[in-house]
């Protein structure tokens, strides 16, 4: 299994031993219950850097009052497992205490980029994931940070506060794993009954039915956003919070696709929600 730090001193000391020797270092930021998506991203990280850092924290600040921190999947060991065949160096698995010893009277907020897609659902969380990500940062204080595409808006948002705040962390956006059938890989899939998860991978025909429709030269924004949301919501007994053609680089509507997009959407399948993406060239 992968070496375990849990503490800030812990890993702090680590890494600085690894950088003296001349390596580079590496982190992915996680909350546990790992699979496949997780590992495409430690071995990304250790393509690019000879020390990887896989941490792992449910973070309590990014969950709303109504949402699954209490229930959401805590599986250290079979990760630590996970992060040793995937190359990981070390493991940093704080307590919330270690994290946020008193009330954390700071915190990072990235204005615009947060209030779309998620942002109105989600109240609050993606302010609870910038600061949580800048203080891994600031803590391991890795060369290089890898993050995955199937949180879009996510990438988006800590792309821009290393921009904004002068971080001096790469960040690496890695592509989306999927299960054969097209559902991206989530540690909420698990929650999905038999009927919900045979159901859940039109979200991904969804999205790929819209990019063929690109392809074949359809460019008006607000008709590519109607046929997205008649297709999800032809899915039996689901519904869709959002279901949105974005500017990629603003996350704001586009009229008309003469620049890269975004295809978004969160779907809640009975009590799951599941979100996902496609670009559009
Ligand atoms: P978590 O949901 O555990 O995801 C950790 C990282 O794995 C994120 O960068 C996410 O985009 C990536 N990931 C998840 N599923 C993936 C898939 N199917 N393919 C590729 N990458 C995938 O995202 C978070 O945790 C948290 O918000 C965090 C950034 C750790 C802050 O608490």
């Amino acid at each position: 299994m992968t070496p375990l730090a849990v503490t800030i001193a812990e890993v702090r000391k680590t890494v600085t031993d690894a950088r003296q020797t001349g390596r580079h270092i590496g982190c992915v930021p996680t909350m546990g219950a790992l699979h496949e998506g997780h590992a495409s991203l430690v071995r990304r990280a250790k393509s690019f850097c000879d020390f990887v850092v896989v941490t792992i924290f449910v973070n309590p600040t990014q969950f709303g009052p109504k949402e699954d921190f209490a229930k959401y999947p805590r599986t250290l060991e079979a990760d630590r497992e996970l992060c040793r065949l995937a190359g990981a160096d070390l493991v940093f698995a704080p307590s919330a205490i270690e994290i946020y010893p008193a009330d954390c009277l700071t915190t990072v907020e990235v204005a615009k980029l947060g209030d779309t897609l998620c942002g109105p659902s989600r109240p609050g969380h993606f302010r609870g994931v910038a600061t949580i990500v800048l203080k891994l940062l600031n803590i391991v204080q890795p060369d290089v940070a890898v993050f995955g595409a199937k949180d879009a808006q996510q990438a988006r948002i800590i792309r821009r506060m290393v921009e904004d705040l002068n971080v001096p962390t790469v960040i690496d956006v890695a592509p989306t794993v999927r299960e054969a059938d097209g559902l991206a890989l989530s540690s909420r899939n698990r929650y999905l009954s038999p009927i919900e998860r045979a159901l859940a991978p039109q979200i991904y025909r969804a999205l790929t039915a819209l990019q063929q429709r690109v392809s074949a030269g359809e460019t008006d924004g607000a008709r590519l956003e109607s046929s997205l949301q008649a297709s999800l919501a032809a899915i039996p007994g689901a519904r869709f919070d959002y279901a949105s053609i974005v500017d990629d680089a603003t996350l704001q509507p586009i009229a008309r696709l003469d620049r890269p997009a975004l295809a978004a959407v969160a779907v809640v399948l009975g009590a799951t929600r599941l979100i996902d993406n496609v670009t559009l060239p």
